[in-house]
């Protein structure tokens, strides 16, 4: 019986030292990012986990929409250490409004939290702020409080922090379509002479780079109609862990990871 206590002890202590190797492998120091090789100039992220994560803990699912939000700040602080230009964060998509009523409201009020507590720092770190998405369906507090937050950090050279609320990749596109059929209608352009740029201009992004690295959490390995057009030729990386959990060493593993694949754009 000894023995086989001991044993089993052992067996833990084995575990715990494989969890540990495990965990350290899993997740690398910010010296591990090389600064002299590429930095992702624009990183998208499909926020996506919260409300499991909730579950977990018996919690309700808004519980997780308030922690996620702490990520929030750890991930965008990390970003501007790092030297990314662009962060494109999935708030809310054009299919949340089917979730119930009270964590729509909720997620609606986030953005308001968020920039009430937050906006000072990123004003100091010279963050711009950027919303992307349909403005139409927000509430007025939701739409008055990022529209003071861009106009306030108009100017701001540094980190652009872009949330897609609202944000429809489909929707996008749409529109997109719509315009570029007006200026084939009045006679403006011809359909034969249509180039990609002629769509991208009419693109809630008609002014940022496409994403070089897009991150999802949850361990869900879909795109959720995030940035259709965008991620064309976008690094995909995908982690199991929910955003409440993500921590900076995750995003060190994603630009480590990054900074490892060969980018080919279809040539040898
Ligand atoms: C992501 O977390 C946040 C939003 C979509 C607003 P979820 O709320 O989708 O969390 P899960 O996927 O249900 O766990
Ligand atoms: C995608 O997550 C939208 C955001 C992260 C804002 P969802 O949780 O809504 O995506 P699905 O429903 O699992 O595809
Ligand atoms: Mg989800």
């Amino acid at each position: 019986m000894y023995v086989y206590i001991s044993h089993y002890g052992g067996t833990l202590m084995l575990e715990h030292l494989a969890r540990k190797w495990t965990r350290k492998e899993k997740q690398p120091e910010a010296t591990e990012v090389d600064p002299s090789g590429k930095i992702p100039v624009h990183v998208a992220v499909i926020m996506d986990g919260n409300g499991r994560w909730a579950n977990m803990r018996n919690l309700p699912r808004v519980a997780g929409h308030r922690a996620g939000m702490k990520t929030v700040k750890e991930v965008v602080k990390t970003a501007d250490e790092i030297g990314i230009r662009y962060m494109t964060m999935y708030a809310f998509s054009t299919e949340n409004w089917k979730r119930p009523r009270d964590e729509v409201d909720f997620l609606m009020r986030l953005p308001q939290e968020f920039l009430s507590t937050e906006l000072d720092e990123l004003i100091e770190r010279g963050v711009r702020i950027r919303m992307l998405g349909s403005k139409d369906e927000l509430p007025k507090h939701t739409l008055q409080a990022l529209l003071t937050a861009e106009e306030k950090t108009r100017e701001n050279t540094g980190l652009q922090l872009n949330f897609a609320l609202n944000y429809g990749a489909r929707h996008e596109m749409i529109k997109a379509f719509a315009e570029l059929a007006e200026r084939v209608k009045a006679g403006e352009l011809s359909p034969d002479d249509i180039q990609e740029e002629d769509i991208s201009r009419y693109l809630y992004t008609s002014d940022i780079p496409d994403p070089d690295l897009l991150i999802r959490t949850s361990g869900e390995i879909r795109l959720s109609n995030f940035m259709l057009w965008q991620l064309a030729y976008t690094e995909l990386w995908f982690t199991d862990v929910l955003w409440p959990d993500f921590t900076r060493e995750h995003f060190y593993q994603a630009i480590v990871e990054y900074q490892g694949r060969a980018r080919r754009y279809g040539a040898v």
